[in-house]
């Protein structure tokens, strides 16, 4: 083949290469060492001398332009890469942002925290005892021998074992006296378990149990802590009033109610139109709980009340089924944040 020619057909092929890689090829074949320009330097030797300086030359040439040829196309196939590379990365940066969701604490979980902080700045201390409980604390610490009627007041979950979920946060009262001594002041705040489930009854909820244990510990101490609580967590001074009522461990037991903050005591759905709403149960410690976790009866006395928590929730909120707390809905939940 004429040098003109293969230089055309090499120049041609590069313009049509699509890819680096079928470059390369190219290049290995008119470039390389067998390749077919090459052969032709190679073939040099076989002319008359007095023509080799112009074939060489022209050899040569055509090698030149070959060279640059691919050197060129390389480039352009590199840019064309990148330009397609950047047009399918690229970001619009006009588009408007992507927003986070921020989550928040469950309504229970603030109510829990607000009560916390109600009795901690009064100087309780806040602690904790086990939710799979025995039934010597859930009962007879608190006064409830086996058979006593009074443990239908509660619908047990038992276990294996003598063991049952605790139905109230009591326990913790009876824990705490046997391994400490007076002056006591502590709150107990936790989940507590019953077979039970309505618009206002969940299986599992939560308690907040209060217990003060020193000398001379009177009623009158009970109600002003209760009252007192009772208008800090509303923020406002409703009435209160307290009824009596049974508890196997206090005597005298009382139930405790705040003024309906729905229709401020004239009567609604909420408080099934009696203008008072039910808080918690309290009294004052029996002396038989006193001294069966170790306490000296004769010298100490003491005030104990227990509340839902979840319940406290529910009318501070205006939550009408205590169950869409625990349905883990966020569209509720995030009513909350
Ligand atoms: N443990 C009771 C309940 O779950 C509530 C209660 C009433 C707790 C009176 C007390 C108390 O500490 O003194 O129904």
């Amino acid at each position: 083949m004429d040098i003109d020619e293969l230089q055309a057909e090499a120049l041609a092929a590069v313009a049509d290469a699509a890819t680096e890689r079928g470059l390369e090829t190219l290049r290995v074949h008119y470039l390389g060492r067998r390749g077919r320009i090459t052969q032709e330097l190679k073939g040099l030797g076989r002319l008359a001398p007095a023509e080799r300086p112009t074939a060489g030359a022209r050899i040569n040439a055509a090698k030149g332009a070959l060279v640059a040829a691919i050197d060129a196309r390389a480039a352009a196939l590199a840019q064309g890469q990148l330009a397609e590379s950047l047009a399918a990365e690229a970001v619009d940066v006009t588009l408007p942002g992507r927003r986070q969701s921020g989550g928040s604490l469950h309504p229970v979980t603030q109510t829990l925290r607000r009560i916390e902080a109600i009795f901690v700045g009064a100087g309780y201390e806040v602690v904790t005892g086990p939710e799979v409980e025995d039934d010597y604390h859930n009962f007879e610490a608190l006064n409830l021998p086996p058979h006593h009627p009074a443990r239908a007041m509660w619908d047990t979950f038992y276990l294996e074992g003598g063991l049952l979920l605790r139905t109230h946060t009591s326990p913790v009262q009876a824990r705490v006296m046997e391994r400490s001594a007076p002056p006591i002041r502590i709150i107990c705040p936790g989940r507590v378990y019953r077979r039970d489930s309505d618009l206002t009854h969940t299986p599992m909820f939560h308690q907040v149990e209060g217990l003060v244990v020193d000398e001379g510990i009177g009623f009158a101490d009970l109600k002003g802590v209760v009252i007192g609580f009772v208008h800090r967590f509303y923020d406002r001074e409703v009435p209160v009033r307290f009824r009596p009522s049974y508890f196997p461990f206090t005597e005298p037991s009382a139930e405790v109610d705040a003024q309906c903050v729905h229709c401020e005591g004239v009567g609604c759905r909420v408080c099934g139109d009696t203008g008072w709403l039910e808080v918690m149960g309290c009294g004052m410690v029996h002396p038989n709980v006193l001294s069966m976790s170790g306490i000296d009866a004769g010298r100490y006395t003491g005030f104990a009340f227990g509340f839902g928590a979840d319940r406290l929730a529910s009318l501070y909120y205006e939550v009408g089924d205590l169950r869409l707390f625990f349905d883990n809905d966020v569209r509720f939940l995030a009513q909350f944040g």
